[in-house]
C-alpha cells in the first residue's frame, strides 16, 4: 500500500505524524521536515510558496498516495494557490481546525494563535468567517513560543509571563475558543489553559487534520486496513537535532532519520 505523504518547515510537524499514527495505525509515513530552511513563519509568501513545491515534489518521488501539510504557514500562504497543480489530493491543517474551532465556540468568539506569516495570511479567519460570519475573530502571533518548545522550555516564569504578553487581546475579545495555529502550540497546551482559563477551549489542528485524513482516506477507498504501519523521517540538515527533538513532539524516539539533498 502506497503511504502518506506529511511535510513541515521542520520538527513541529510530528504532533501531526502523532495523531496520525494514533488515528491511522496501520498506514505508513513518509514525512519531510525542511530543517535546511526552517523557520517558515517569518518568511515572505513567495518564498514559502516555492519552498513548498520542491516539498511537494520530494514526496511524490516516493509514491504519495495522499499528501498531508503539517505545517500552518504553508496551509495559510501556499495551499490555495498550489493544491489545483497536483494530482494527488493534499490537504492543510486550515479547514479542519476552523471547523472545529466554530462548532465548539459558544459566544461566537473564537482567538487564533500562530506564527506571522499564518496571522498575515488571514486565513483562519476568513475561513471561519466563510463558515459563520458571525463570528468574531481575535488572531495574534505569537513568534516566540516556537523557540520555547525547541528548547524545552515549556513552563516556567518566563514562558507564563510571555503567554500572558501575548495572549492578553484574545482574554480582552473574551474568546471562549482558541485555535492552536502552530505545529509547536500543542506542546504549550498547559500553559496557554492555564492563562486563558479552563472554560476556554483549546483547538488542536494536530489532531483536527489526522480526523480529516481518516476520513477523505475512508471515502476514496484510499484506507490501509492491513500492516504495521512504518514512518521513515526524512530531512534538508541536521538530522541529529531533528532526531533529539523528535521525541518531545512524537512521544517516542525516531531512529533513521535520512538527510536528503532537495533542496
Ligand atoms: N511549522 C510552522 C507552523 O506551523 C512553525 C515553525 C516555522 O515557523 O517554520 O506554522
Amino acid at each position: 500500500m502506497r503511504p502518506i505523504g506529511v511535510f513541515d518547515s521542520g520538527v513541529g510537524g510530528l504532533t501531526v505524524v502523532k495523531e496520525l499514527i494514533r488515528q491511522l495505525p496501520n498506514e505508513d509515513i513518509v514525512y519531510f521536515g525542511d530543517t535546511a530552511r526552517v523557520p517558515y513563519g517569518i518568511k515572505s509568501k513567495e518564498t514559502v510558496i516555492r519552498f513548498s513545491i520542491e516539498n511537494i515534489l520530494f514526496l511524490l518521488k516516493h509514491d504519495v498516495k495522499f499528501i498531508c501539510i503539517a505545517c500552518n504557514t504553508v496551509s495559510s500562504y501556499a495551499l490555495p494557490e498550489i493544491k489545483n497543480h497536483f494530482k494527488v489530493p493534499i490537504v492543510g491543517v486550515i479547514s479542519p481546525g476552523a471547523r472545529e474551532a466554530v462548532y465548539a465556540t459558544q459566544n461566537k468568539r473564537i482567538g487564533v494563535i500562530g506564527t506571522k506569516g499564518t496571522i498575515k495570511s488571514r486565513a483562519y479567519e476568513l475561513e471561519i468567517k466563510q463558515l459563520d460570519p458571525k463570528v468574531k475573530v481575535t488572531a495574534v502571533a505569537c513568534p516566540l513560543f516556537v523557540p520555547f518548545v525547541e528548547e524545552g522550555w515549556l513552563s516556567g516564569e518566563v514562558v507564563s509571563t510571555v503567554a500572558k504578553e501575548y495572549l492578553q487581546p484574545l482574554k480582552d475579545a473574551k474568546v471562549d475558543t482558541v485555535i492552536l495555529g502552530c505545529t509547536h502550540y500543542p506542546l504549550l497546551k498547559p500553559v496557554i489553559k492555564r492563562v486563558m482559563g479552563k472554560d476556554v477551549k483549546l483547538i488542536d489542528s494536530a489532531k483536527q487534520v489526522a480526523i480529516e485524513v481518516n476520513k477523505i482516506l475512508a471515502s476514496e477507498n484510499l484506507l490501509n486496513k492491513k500492516g504495521r504501519g512504518r514512518t521513515d523521517f526524512f530531512v534538508s540538515d541536521n538530522p541529529e537535532w531533528f532526531s533529539n527533538l523528535a521525541g518531545r513532539f512524537l512521544g517516542r524516539p525516531t531512529k533513521n532519520v535520512k538527510k536528503v539533498n532537495n533542496v
